[in-house]
């Protein structure tokens, strides 16, 4: 089995500043690829801004800026978020970059090659805010204007002149791709949606535009410039070397195990994306999963309803870690999710203050009190052992990650933690003073239950698990998910540090 694995998020229009809903898909991305780098795998893990298009455009002229100006402003604004969320990214692509142009124009021309794209015209529907074109029957009509359903985006016409791919010869070849591959549209209802979609049949698709010349050139014809999603989506093999086939990154890395995106762009990825690969002989990526939304209150964000959550503010009030944390566990991964304040503050106060935090800080201030300080002798008895058990069954967590249930994954890490403090309790370690032999093994299990437990949360709170982890002298990058099986891993030479308070209480 290969130990490569390749996840993705969305790169983002860099029309406005980001907001929480890109946080989000950055957050889970990031936590599949530290988990799977704490597994032992080789991680690629892509997030960028898609720079091109009439959006772009019209955003930079509304601001007096020319595009790439605009554009430069503005995607620093998601690099900068990405350090600011402890993104684990191994790059960060701009589509106006010289890497992304030369492999978009490549694509394109092999497309023209393998016969896949002719001239004609468009006439119909286009939303710029969407960048996409849609159908008469996915129009409505309120108050004389024109939106399309799906997104509630204004629509307006276009006629022009414009290269086609042949996107409907790909109907059954996409059907026939999703059948064999039940799993390469997750969740299972958005799967369902793709496939009613292209029963419903393929029209080919326009992939030009010449009444705006923001974008990549077609090599051939310099009148048009190339659709923004054919441009956009190739950004996942452009930062692979597209198209030297032959490089390293593209060979260990190509298909990408993962697309992380939202709902609202699964058509790009689980029609167009696969259809184009299809067509240029390339293979396609293992999966793609469509979150939900990110709510606020209960109404989806936008600009208009004036309603966007700022990630930053809610980092400033709460901490990184806790809006991680609050993400990963209290969304249902695949369904809508909100924030309410009032949540967080019990994540913080429930989960994250008295559950991992009161079990770390009692343990160690215990083991300070009664055993130096260091780490105590072990002579594990059954009561032990029960309690360590359900660590030696990681094939589970693996599958678990693999179908990416993040919710089991955090229910499991959250029974521990409650069975961990319980032991602790039950096995009341201040009444065994005259015992000092089992005193010790129960201070040494419950501190092999930090480790582990640590471990398995690095994925959600790096910041706080490395502090925790560091107690041991465990540093960054010097453990693994393997680790969590051993249950005589600490060893006697370690001296522990101290640990300062990980998350403080709020009062409600
Ligand atoms: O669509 N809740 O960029 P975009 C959860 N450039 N996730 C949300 C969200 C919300 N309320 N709002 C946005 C584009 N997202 C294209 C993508 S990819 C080749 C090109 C996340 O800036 C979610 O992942 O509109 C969604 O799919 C993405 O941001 C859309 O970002
Ligand atoms: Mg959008």
């Amino acid at each position: 089995m290969s130990k490569n694995f390749y996840v993705t998020t969305p790169i983002y229009y860099p029309s406005a500043k980001p907001h929480m809903g890109h946080a989000y898909s950055s957050i889970v991305a990031d936590f599949f690829a530290r988990f799977k780098r704490n597994d032992g795998f080789s991680v690629q893990f892509l997030t960028g801004t898609d720079e091109h298009g009439l959006k772009i455009q019209r955003s930079a002229e509304k601001q007096g800026m020319e595009p790439k100006e605009f554009c430069n402003l503005i995607s620093k604004t998601f690099k900068d978020l990405s350090k600011t969320l402890n993104l684990s990214n191994t790059d960060f692509i701009r589509t106006t970059e010289d890497r992304h142009i030369k492999s978009v124009q490549n694509l394109w021309s092999l497309l023209e090659a393998n016969g896949q794209i002719y001239m004609s015209k468009y006439e119909g529907w286009y939303s710029v805010s969407d960048e996409a074109f849609y159908q008469e029957d996915e129009i409505e009509t309120k108050d004389n204007k024109k939106y399309a359903i799906s997104s509630g985006s204004p629509v307006e016409w276009v006629e022009e002149e414009s290269f086609f791919f042949k996107l409907s010869e790909w109907e059954k070849p996409l059907l026939k791709f999703y059948e064999d591959n039940p799993k390469f549209i997750l969740p299972e209802s958005r799967r369902n949606e793709v496939i009613s979609f292209v029963k419903g049949g393929l029209k080919d698709l326009s992939v030009s535009r010449k009444t705006f010349s923001w974008g990549i050139k077609i090599p051939s014809n310099d009148e048009h410039i190339i659709y923004v999603w054919l441009d956009a989506l190739t950004n996942y093999i452009s930062a692979l070397n597209y198209p030297n086939t032959n490089d390293d990154l593209y060979k260990s890395f190509w298909p990408a195990d993962i697309h992380i995106i939202g709902k609202d762009i699964l058509r790009f990825h689980a029609v167009y994306w696969p259809a184009f690969l299809m067509a240029a002989k390339l293979q396609l990526p293992k999966r793609v999963y469509g979150h939900g939304w990110i709510l606020s209150g209960d109404e989806k964000m936008s600009k208009s309803k004036g309603n966007i959550l700022d990630p930053l503010e809610i980092i400033d009030v709460y901490g990184l870690d806790t809006l991680r944390y609050y993400l990963l566990k209290e969304v249902s991964f695949g369904n809508d999710g909100n924030i309410s304040q009032d949540k967080l503050e019990s994540c913080i106060n429930s989960d994250l203050a008295n559950n991992y935090g009161n079990l770390c800080q009692r343990v160690l201030a215990f083991c300070e009190k009664n055993c130096e300080f260091k780490i105590p002798t072990h002579n594990f008895t059954e009561d032990d052992l029960k309690i360590l058990k359900p660590f030696e069954d990681i094939d589970k967590l693996r599958n678990l990650i693999d179908n990416q249930d993040i919710n089991q994954y955090m229910s499991f890490i959250i029974d521990m933690l409650f069975a961990s403090n319980k032991y602790f309790n039950d096995q009341e370690p201040w009444k065994k003073k005259n015992d000092k032999d089992r005193l010790n093994t129960i201070v040494y299990t419950a501190l092999e239950l930090i480790r582990k437990i640590s471990i398995l949360l690095n994925p959600v709170i790096p910041d706080t698990s490395l502090k925790v982890l560091n107690i041991f002298d465990i540093s960054k990058d010097a453990f693994s998910l393997e680790q969590v099986k051993d249950h005589n891993f600490l060893k006697k030479d370690i001296v522990l540090k101290k640990l300062e308070i990980l998350f403080k209480k709020i009062d409600k």
